[in-house]
């Protein structure tokens, strides 16, 4: 199998990547992220935030006690041969994130025990100065049906700066100060798994993403980490819940995913959720 995601930018010409970067802005764009960001010129975007396959590397269905089958990540874009293979993938895309983004720009990268620290570790050897990382406690986490380990109840959010000089980034201290009562916000953030009417579905009435994140999260992580009007890029959309958070809240956008379908419901979600007039 080639590795995937592995090619970096061509020298693309840079009157035609600012005239195809403005067509990005305000979309969803089904197509690969590393051939995507390559029409993003070079700091151009003031905050990445990315939801990067996990690399679950699932041997086995998982089945309740009730013999159920367990909805668990095993789609075709979560698999990777091997480690390097995982690896190689993920210092290229955080690269290009590094090359696109704005010397003052920040970028959140989220995960589970499976993948973080090692996207920690390219983070910190590409030169990202990392600022935070945040846990995401969830209220209602899937339980560890077979009883051989801890229930699994958080992710964890890493947020870094692309020039560890730089104390210009965008921290809206005060304002995260006020949504939590007056107090500083503090790393533990408390949220439920994305269920009910906010989860997306298929025609069959099934989960049409894995691993759809809360739009509360991405709410804060907007509203913490960028102001009015900035561009935030999400590589890995999925269901645009990035795009929603963003649009709700007077930032553009630039959402990229592989996977038609989710572009598809993607797009019909910002129409929905955010109508033009707010
Ligand atoms: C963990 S999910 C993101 C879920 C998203 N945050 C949400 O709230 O719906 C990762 C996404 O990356 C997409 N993906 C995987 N490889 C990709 C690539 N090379 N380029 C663009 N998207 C990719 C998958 O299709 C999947 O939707």
């Amino acid at each position: 199998m080639p590795e995937r995601g592995t090619k970096l930018p061509a020298g693309t010409d840079m009157a035609a990547k600012v005239g195809s970067f403005k067509e990005l802005v305000g979309r969803v764009t089904h197509g690969d992220c590393f051939e995507v960001m390559k029409q993003i010129p070079d700091g151009a975007i003031d905050l990445v935030f990315a939801d990067p396959p996990y690399n679950l590397q699932l041997q086995n269905e998982l089945i309740r006690p009730n013999r159920t089958k367990v909805d668990a990540v095993d789609d075709e874009w979560d698999k990777f041969d091997s480690f390097m293979e995982y690896d190689a993938f993920s210092r290229a895309w955080l690269g290009e994130c590094r090359r696109l983004l704005k010397p003052n720009g920040t970028i959140w990268v989220i995960g589970t025990y499976h993948n973080i620290y090692r996207l920690g570790k390219h983070l910190q050897d590409l030169g990202f100065w990392i600022l935070n990382d945040v846990v995401w406690v969830k209220d209602n986490p899937m339980p560890n049906f077979r009883g051989v380990r801890f229930t699994n109840a958080h992710e964890i959010l890493i947020w870094a700066v692309k020039d560890r000089r730089r104390k210009d980034y965008t921290f809206n201290y005060h304002e995260m100060k006020e949504q939590n009562k007056g107090k500083q916000m503090r790393s533990d953030w408390r949220f439920p798994l994305c269920t009910g009417g906010e989860r997306l579905k298929d025609s069959n009435g099934k989960k049409l993403h894995s691993t759809q994140k809360p739009l509360a999260l991405l709410e804060r992580v907007i509203n913490a980490s960028t102001k009015e009007g900035d561009i935030v890029l999400d590589p890995f959309c999925g269901t645009g819940t990035t795009g929603v958070a963003a649009k709700l809240h007077g930032r553009r956008y630039i959402l990229i995913d592989s996977e038609e379908r989710y572009v598809k419901a993607a797009r019909q979600r910002i129409a929905e959720e955010c109508p033009s007039e707010r």
